[in-house]
């Protein structure tokens, strides 16, 4: 093991900013002179209510959330809102619209059967999600309880470039990996989520923004954990919340900050995905599998159409110092997930190595 920092591409767990990491680790075991770690303090003591009410002013002023939602730190992954979100929502009219775009929609399509009639608004899985459906494409039902989707697709490496318009039907994003890569108007959802782990935080925090009025409809056998009107009465802090993932959200608030926020962040997001396609666009060797137009910029999928190439690829970039680029068992290949901690200059580096192995391969 090297003491060198390298080049994390991980799909997630993903790579967090050095400073961040830096400033996490001088105040770890004495924060803020109340002589303990944040892992040791009490959720409620005073000390911890105001690194909550920090990170929540943060938050809602970085993402831009209005009046009337709720911004919820929640524990059970991404995964655990597949279940929550119908049992709390389903109940409207019984049913419910799902695009399938990838596998975290396709899972959470299947959760949501349990507890109401589910409508397959759109699925890709005929072209192996390389591609997102177009508006016209999508088979609404005015009267579903909402409408779910999946805004970036983690492992096929396609991202949605519009907001579906859904009249009166609510809009329920997961939005796990590509959070805060670029301005969001809240106001069109009902729900947004994600995992942490990607953009956010280490693992073990899901936020949820939630339109105050979607709460209170759950079904009667909803578990107090998994009621957004119990989190929202409590202020996330029914039970003990991830304190330690809180305290890490708001050291990663002011990071954003001082990217110039999220709008800072999508300017250099842009550059780093355009940077990383026109090199793969311009090989002999590689191409990738998502269509223009439904491109990812956090999640870049890309092959050489041999498999013993893909590995040989993987291994050397691994001894270059550029990790975690083997593509997911789903699709095959590479990916390179360039989240926004990803710094530039890997991103440059990368492109270097990929024209190099291009060359002499
Ligand atoms: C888009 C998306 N949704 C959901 C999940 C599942 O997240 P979790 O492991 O927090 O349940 C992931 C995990 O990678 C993801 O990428």
């Amino acid at each position: 093991m090297s003491n060198e920092r390298v080049y994390n591409f991980s799909a997630g767990p993903s790579m967090l900013p050095l400073s961040v990491l830096q400033r996490a680790g001088a105040e770890i075991t004495n924060y803020g002179g109340s002589g303990m770690s944040v892992m040791e303090m009490s959720h409620r003591s005073k000390a911890f209510q105001a690194i909550f009410d920090d990170t929540q002013e943060k938050f809602r002023r970085l993402m831009g959330v209005p009046e009337g939602y709720k911004v919820l730190f929640l524990q059970t992954g991404a995964s655990g809102q597949f279940a929550m979100i119908p049992m709390n929502l389903m109940s409207l009219t019984g049913k419910a619209d799902y695009a399938i775009t990838g596998n975290f929609s396709q899972i959470a399509a299947k959760e949501a059967t349990k507890y109401g009639q589910v409508n397959i608004a759109a699925d890709t899985s005929d072209c192996n999600h390389t591609r997102i459906p177009t508006q016209s494409e999508l088979k609404l039902d005015a009267d579903a309880s909402y409408f779910y989707y999946c805004a970036n697709n983690t492992i096929f490496g396609t991202e949605w470039q519009y907001v579906p318009e859904t009249g009166k039907v609510p809009l329920v994003c997961d939005m796990s990996s590509d959070i805060m890569s670029r301005p969001v108007d809240v106001s069109k959802y009902g729900i947004i989520y994600a995992g942490a782990q990607k953009n956010m935080a280490p693992a073990g925090l899901t936020v949820v923004i939630i339109r105050e009025d979607l709460a209170g409809h759950e079904l009667p056998y909803t578990p107090i954990m998994m009621n957004y009107k119990t989190m929202i009465d409590k202020d996330s802090m029914y039970n003990t919340p991830p304190c330690w993932c809180i305290y890490m959200l708001g050291l990663m608030m002011d990071w954003v900050e001082e990217q110039g926020g999220v709008a800072g962040i999508e300017t250099a997001k842009k550059a780093k995905a355009a940077m990383l396609y026109d090199t793969l666009d311009n090989s002999k060797l590689f191409t990738c599998p998502a269509l223009p137009g439904s491109r990812s910029d956090m999640n870049v999928a890309f092959r050489t159409g041999n498999t013993e190439l893909d590995a040989k690829f993987v291994s050397e970039a691994t001894a270059a110092g550029f990790v975690n680029l083997k593509g997911h068992r789903l699709v095959g290949g590479m990916r390179a997930s360039i989240y926004n901690a990803v710094p530039t200059e890997g991103v440059e580096k990368l492109c270097d190595f990929i024209r190099a192995f291009d060359k002499n391969n």
